[in-house]
C-alpha cells in the first residue's frame, strides 16, 4: 500500500481538468532541536520543509508550507517526527470551483505518512574541502596567497605528483542506525498547527483578488478540525492514533468542544506536550519552538523575564492565554495530533512528484511563488520563466472528481455550527511575529 500524492490529487481535482504540482522540499539537515533539553539528554535534531503548490495554467492557486523535525536521542531509543504545519494559503485566481479542504488533506496526508527514512536517505551532510591535505611540497616565499594558489594550479597542470587535488570529505555527524528506521514502532509523528486567519500568508496582495474566499478565525479553526480528522480520522495515513487535542487559548471548555468534529469520541481539550507525568517540569522542556508560533513567543518572552526554567506546564498555559495576542478578541485555535505514520516508502514512479533541493535553492523556488504581486494580472508568468530558467518542469494531474457528488460524500463528518463567542475586541492592532528559533542560546546569553 501507498500514499500516493498524483492519485490522491486526481480524486478530489475536477473532472477533466489538468492541474500543475510544484512538490517542494528540502534536504534533511541537522538543525537545532525545537524542544529545549538538559544537556545530559543529548539530542540529534534534523529539519526539513516542504512546499507544495496547486497550479492551474501555470497560476498558483494553493500553497501550504510546512516544517519536519526529527529528533533522535543519544541512545537511540525512538524517533519523534513533528510535522508544523505554518502556512496555508490561496491565491484567488482559480475560475474551477475547487475544495481546497480537500487538496490540503491530500498535502498533509502525503506529508505525514512519507517514511522518515526517506527524509535521512536524502540528507544534506556538508563536504569538508581540505585544499592542502595533497601539497607536499611549496616553494617560498610567495608575495601573495593568490602567486601561491596560482602557482599550485600551474603545477598541478604539470601534472606535478606534490601538488594532489583537495581532499573532500563528507563531515561526520550522527546518523541513526538501520534497525531504528526499520522498527517503526520506536517512530511517533504529531501534527501540529496554530489556526490564525490572515488576509494572505503566502500569495502577496492576493486578498484584493475577488475569486479568494477567506475564512473567519471561527470558520478557520473549523475547517482546519475537519480536514485533520477527515484525513487523520481514516487509518489510511495513522496506523495507529495516540492523541488528538484541540484547545483555543481563553475560550472555555464548552465553546472549545463544539468545535470538535460530532462522532468523534478520540478528541480531547488539551495539548498533545502536557501529560502526568510532566505536569511539574518545566514547561521549556516540552514545549517546542517553531517559527511564527505564539507558544515561541511566549517562551522568549520569559527568557526576558528570567523565568524561562521556572514556569510549569500548567501555568505556561494559562499564562499563554491571558497574553495580548489572544485576547483580542480572535480565536486561536492549537491542534496536534500524535500517533504511528504507516510511514509509506516512495514509488518507484516517483508518483509523489517529489522535487528535492538543498535550503538555498529550496528558498530561491520558493521566493519565485512569494515574490509576486497576486492582484497583478500577469505578474505570476514570472514563476514560469524563473521554474524555465532552472529546468523545472511541473507535473500534471488531470482531476476526476464531479463536484455535484461532494455534499453527499461529505455528510458523514459535520461539525457543529459554533454562535460566535463573546471576547471583547479590545485592540486591533496587528502583532509583528517575532521568529525565535533558538531559545538555548537565549538561556544561555540571558544567564552570562
Ligand atoms: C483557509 C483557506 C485556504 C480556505 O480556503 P477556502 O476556499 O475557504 O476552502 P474550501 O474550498 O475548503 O471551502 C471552505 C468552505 O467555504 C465555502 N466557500 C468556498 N469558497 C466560497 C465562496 N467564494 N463563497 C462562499 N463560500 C465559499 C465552501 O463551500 C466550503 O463550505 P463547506 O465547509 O460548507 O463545505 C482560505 O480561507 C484562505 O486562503 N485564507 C487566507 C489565509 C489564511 O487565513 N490561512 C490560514 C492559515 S492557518
Amino acid at each position: 500500500m501507498t500514499f500516493s500524492l498524483e492519485n490522491e490529487l486526481e480524486v478530489v481535482l475536477p473532472k477533466g481538468v489538468s492541474y500543475q504540482v510544484l512538490n517542494l522540499q528540502s534536504r534533511l539537515k541537522e538543525s537545532k532541536c525545537i524542544i529545549h533539553h538538559h544537556k545530559a539528554d543529548h539530542m540529534h535534531s534534523y529539519k526539513s520543509v516542504h512546499f507544495i503548490v496547486l497550479l492551474h495554467e501555470n497560476k498558483p492557486l494553493l500553497a501550504l508550507e510546512a516544517y519536519v523535525y526529527l529528533d533522535v536521542p543519544n541512545d537511540q531509543s525512538q524517533i519523534l517526527r513533528t510535522v508544523y504545519i505554518s502556512k496555508a494559503d490561496t491565491s484567488g485566481l482559480q475560475n474551477q470551483k475547487l475544495s481546497v479542504g480537500r487538496i490540503v488533506q491530500c498535502f498533509l496526508g502525503w506529508i505525514c505518512s512519507k517514511s522518515i527514512t526517506s527524509y535521512f536517505e536524502s540528507m544534506d551532510i556538508p563536504l569538508i574541502i581540505d585544499r592542502h591535505a595533497n601539497i607536499r611540497k611549496e616553494h617560498s616565499p610567495f608575495i601573495s596567497e593568490t602567486d601561491r594558489r596560482l602557482h599550485i594550479l600551474i603545477e598541478r597542470s604539470k601534472g606535478e605528483k606534490n601538488y594532489g587535488m583537495p581532499k573532500i570529505t563528507r563531515k561526520a555527524g550522527f546518523y541513526p542506525n538501520e534497525d531504528l528506521f526499520t522498527d517503526i514502532s520506536k517512530h511517533t509523528t504529531r501534527l501540529i498547527l496554530f489556526t490564525r486567519s490572515e488576509k494572505q500568508y503566502l500569495f502577496p496582495n492576493s486578498s484584493k483578488n475577488q475569486g479568494k474566499h477567506i475564512l473567519t478565525d471561527s470558520q478557520l479553526l473549523k475547517w482546519w478540525m475537519k480536514n485533520v480528522e477527515q484525513i487523520m480520522g481514516n487509518n489510511k495515513v495513522f496506523a495507529r492514533m495516540g492523541k488528538k487535542r484541540i484547545n483555543v487559548l481563553n475560550a472555555d471548555k464548552f465553546e472549545v468542544s463544539r468545535y470538535i468534529p460530532s462522532g468523534s469520541k478520540e478528541w480531547k481539550i488539551g495539548d498533545i506536550y502536557t501529560d502526568k507525568s510532566n505536569l511539574h517540569d518545566a514547561a521549556v522542556y516540552h514545549i517546542p519552538l517553531l517559527p511564527d508560533d505564539p507558544k515561541g513567543r511566549f517562551l522568549e518572552h520569559l527568557v526576558v523575564e528570567n523565568r524561562i526554567k521556572k514556569v510549569r506546564m500548567k501555568q505556561f498555559w494559562t499564562e499563554l492565554s491571558v497574553r495580548q495576542e489572544f485576547r483580542l478578541g480572535i480565536t486561536v485555535g492549537l491542534i496536534g495530533i500524535e500517533g504511528e505514520s504507516r510511514e509509506y516508502s516512495m514509488d518507484n514512479n516517483n508518483d509523489d512528484m517529489l522535487i528535492l533541493f538543498k535550503r538555498s535553492e529550496f528558498n530561491k523556488i520558493k521566493e519565485l511563488f512569494v515574490d509576486i504581486d497576486y492582484s497583478d494580472p500577469v505578474d505570476y508568468l514570472r514563476i514560469k520563466e524563473g521554474l524555465k530558467e532552472r529546468k523545472i518542469i511541473l507535473p500534471v494531474v488531470i482531476g476526476q472528481f464531479d463536484f455535484t457528488t461532494l455534499r453527499q460524500k461529505e455528510k458523514s463528518i459535520h461539525v457543529q455550527t459554533l454562535t460566535p463567542h463573546t471576547l471583547t475586541v479590545r485592540n486591533k492592532r496587528r502583532i509583528n511575529p517575532v521568529v525565535v528559533n533558538d531559545i538555548g542560546s537565549l538561556v544561555k546569553r540571558k544567564r552570562s
